[in-house]
C-alpha cells in the first residue's frame, strides 16, 4: 500500500520564486505522502507571449533552482515528486517537461510529446523514450496534459509495466478527467491528474483552467476528486499491485486479447489518408 496524491493550486504567471516557494509549503503539508504530483508548468504559469519570456522564466534541469528545491524537500519528506516545469537546454531549446524526483535525488525528465495549440509556437516536442520508473513501492510512468488525447502513449507505458500514470496538467477543456477514467480501465492502471486552477490573463489572451484534479483506479473508480477552483491537496491510499491484474473478466486479459495484427493503420498516417 502507498499514499499518493495531487497538489492543485494557482501558479501566478511569471512569479517563479513565489510559485516554487508555494509548492514547497504545499508539499510540506502532506509530508506523509509517498508520491505527490504537481501541475504542468507549475513554476511559470502557462500562457507565454514570446520567447523572451520563456528564456527568462525557463530553468535548466537538474541544476535550476526549482529542481534543486524539490530535490531537497523530497529528501526531507521522503516523498517522490512529479512536477511540471518549463525546461531550457544549453542548445537553446525549450520543453514543456515534468521531473521525477525522489528521496534519492533527481531521477529523470519527461518532455511532453503532444503539444497543445499555441504551445507549438514556443516548445520543441519531446521524442521519448517512454520510460518506466521503479521506485520500489510502485512503477511510474509520466505523461503531460494534452497527452491524454493519445491513448497510444499510456498504452505503451502500461505495456512496459507502469502501475501509476502521473499526469501534470493545465487543462482548459472539460474532457480529460473523463478520458483518464478510460485510460485507467483499458490499461488497468492508476492515474493521478494534477490540474491547476485560476487563470492566466496576458496582454493578448486569457485562459481559465478547470481544476478537478483526480486519482483514478484500475477498476475505473474516481478515488479522489478536487474542486473546480480551490487550492487542494488530495492524498489517498492505493495498492499498486492491483494494477498488475490485467484480467477484465475471467476470460479477458486486457493486453493479451489485443489483435495487434489488425492495428497497423494506427501507426501509419498514409493508411489513414486512403
Ligand atoms: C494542455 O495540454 N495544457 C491543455
Amino acid at each position: 500500500m502507498m499514499k499518493v496524491g495531487y497538489i492543485q493550486f494557482h501558479p501566478l504567471f511569471g512569479e517563479v520564486d513565489y510559485n516554487r516557494t508555494h509548492t514547497l509549503e504545499l508539499i510540506h503539508q502532506r509530508a506523509d505522502a509517498d508520491l505527490l504530483v504537481l501541475p504542468e508548468l507549475c513554476t511559470t504559469g502557462y500562457l507565454f507571449t514570446d520567447k523572451t519570456e520563456l528564456e527568462r522564466l525557463a530553468e535548466f534541469i537538474p541544476e535550476g533552482k526549482s529542481t534543486k528545491a524539490w530535490i531537497k524537500i523530497a529528501k526531507e519528506t521522503n516523498t517522490y515528486l512529479v512536477a511540471g516545469i518549463c525546461e531550457k537546454t544549453k542548445d537553446g531549446k525549450f520543453y514543456n517537461s515534468s521531473v521525477l524526483i525522489g528521496p534519492e535525488g533527481y531521477i529523470d525528465t519527461y518532455r511532453k510529446i503532444h503539444l497543445f495549440n499555441t504551445e507549438k509556437n514556443f516548445f520543441s516536442p519531446g521524442n521519448g523514450p517512454f520510460k518506466i520508473y521503479d521506485i520500489g513501492i510502485a512503477k511510474l510512468g509520466m505523461i503531460i496534459c494534452f497527452d491524454w488525447a493519445f491513448p497510444e502513449l499510456t498504452r505503451i507505458l502500461a505495456l512496459n509495466g507502469a502501475e501509476i500514470i502521473c499526469h501534470p496538467s493545465n487543462l482548459v477543456l472539460s474532457f480529460a478527467q473523463k478520458v483518464m477514467l478510460a485510460r485507467s480501465i483499458e490499461n488497468r492502471v492508476y492515474t493521478i491528474t494534477a490540474n491547476r486552477i485560476g487563470d492566466d490573463i496576458r496582454p493578448s489572451s486569457k485562459l481559465i483552467f478547470t481544476g478537478e484534479s483526480q486519482v483514478t483506479s484500475p477498476k475505473m473508480e474516481i478515488l479522489l476528486k478536487a474542486s473546480v477552483d480551490k487550492e487542494e491537496i488530495g492524498v489517498v491510499e492505493i495498492d499498486p499491485l492491483l494494477a498488475q491484474n490485467k484480467m477484465i473478466t475471467a476470460n479477458n486479459h486486457i493486453f493479451l486479447d489485443r489483435r495487434v495484427e489488425l492495428y497497423q493503420p494506427i501507426i501509419n498516417h498514409n493508411e489513414l489518408e486512403k
